[in-house]
């Protein structure tokens, strides 16, 4: 560890600083992302969700006796409650859906009764995606829908997303997406779960602030800006000109660039191949074929590759998600990568209070008010 001098000062935004020590999750400059130590594209032909959840939180894979009790724990948590739904009624139809989840998940903290921690956090988990779901349509006043019995993580996740019946390989594709959104080291989302955590707060005031954090669409509010530019796009032939146009104005192009991926995002490139073949089975690849186009201008002009973001996004529009569901679907999942933070930061915690270099004034004479001119 490199000793700290006083006043030492940092790149802006952390940018290229390690913060801690992890256990969970590492991805490089060069494409490679590894969960506990297994590459992702293992992880993603192989697990399940639910498997992958397990993995990430306890840092191995868990024994089938261990897997249908972790299932189950999720299972038995599903009911978020008349309380809760009646709380996102009453934010109403014009309500941000992350600030509907985030204001639901803070009163869960004061409604739910689970008597310690590790029971804590699976509610959370397991609630996280009904609030998901729910977020958009509760406050305009239709009918909350509720996961169904027997179902897999996944499955029941989509189920109540969409009412559009999905194929064999559709669901199997929406549970590698939601895989590829659980965990990604450090990032703005779950330092904010680590900082809140470091305080000892509970994990729904942690999960609360991650889903502010998540928000803005830097983070996880890409997916949808994203969606929306391919809707406004529309044409492959068009992508050259409504890029420069973009670049003229300065304005970032949603769901490309990262702050550690400079060639390829590999969760990008896997859901890329996912969605063409999605389309090509439909018999209609135009999605795929706009998308293809503004991933090779955006490489041929900036050398910015896409993120998962960018290819997460026409996934689930092919799937019949409406746009504002996807952040909310990246916050289901996430939850679980977040309580892994959260739990590796408890078990070993510090305070993290950095300090700042103050470049204000100093030394200013009070002036009464009626003494102030202007
Ligand atoms: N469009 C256009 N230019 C870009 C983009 C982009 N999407 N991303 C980076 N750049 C340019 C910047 O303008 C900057 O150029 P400059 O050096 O000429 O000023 C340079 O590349 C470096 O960009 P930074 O924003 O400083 O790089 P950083 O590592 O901080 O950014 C970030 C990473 C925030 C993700 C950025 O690429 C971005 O804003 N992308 C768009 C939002 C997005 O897709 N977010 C999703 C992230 S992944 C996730 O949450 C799953």
């Amino acid at each position: 560890m490199t000793k700290v001098e006083e006043g030492m000062k940092v790149p802006k935004g952390l940018a290229g600083v390690s913060i801690t020590d992890t256990k969970i999750s590492k991805s490089e400059a060069d494409g490679s992302l590894i969960y506990r130590g297994y590459p992702i594209s293992e992880v993603a032909s192989n697990a399940g969700f639910e498997e992958t959840a397990f993995l990430i939180l306890k840092g191995r894979l868990p024994t089938r006796t261990e897997l249908g009790s972790f299932i189950q724990g999720l299972r038995e948590r599903q009911n978020v409650g008349e309380k809760v739904f009646g709380i996102m009624r009453e934010l109403g139809g014009g309500a941000h859906p992350i600030d509907v989840i985030r204001t639901s998940t803070s009163a869960l903290g004061s409604i739910d009764r689970e008597p310690d921690l590790d029971r804590k956090e699976l509610s959370l988990e397991s609630k996280m995606s009904v609030l998901a779901a729910n977020c958009h349509r509760v406050p305009r006043g239709e009918a909350p829908r509720t996961p169904k019995a027997g179902l897999r993580f996944s499955d029941n996740l989509l189920q109540m997303l969409t009412p559009k019946e999905a194929t064999d390989y559709e669901r199997w594709v929406f549970e590698r997406v939601l895989i590829f959104y659980m965990e990604h080291d450090m990032n703005a989302s779950s330092f904010t779960v680590m900082v809140v955590a470091s305080t000892l707060a509970d994990p729904y005031a942690a999960a609360s602030a991650g889903l502010a954090s998540l928000k803005g669409p830097l983070h996880g509010g890409a997916n949808e800006a994203a969606m929306e530019m391919l809707l406004k796009v529309k044409d492959p032939a068009k992508a050259p000109e409504f890029l420069a146009k973009s670049f003229k104005e300065g304005k970032k192009i949603m769901g490309f660039g990262h702050r550690v991926y400079k060639e390829f995002d590999p969760r990008a490139r896997l859901c890329k191949e996912y969605l063409h073949e999605i389309l090509k089975k439909r018999g209609d690849d135009a999605l795929f074929r706009l998308s293809d186009a503004i991933e090779k201008e955006m490489w041929e002009k900036k050398r910015i590759p896409p993120n998962l973001d960018f290819y997460a996004a026409p996934i689930f529009y092919s799937l019949g998600i409406e746009v504002p569901l996807y952040t909310p679907i990246f916050a289901a999942s996430r939850i679980f990568g977040w309580m892994a933070h959260y739990n590796e930061q408890v078990e070993e915690n510090k305070l993290i209070r950095p300090d700042s270099t103050y470049v204000g004034p100093s030394g200013l004479k009070y002036v009464p008010i009626d003494k102030r001119t202007g």
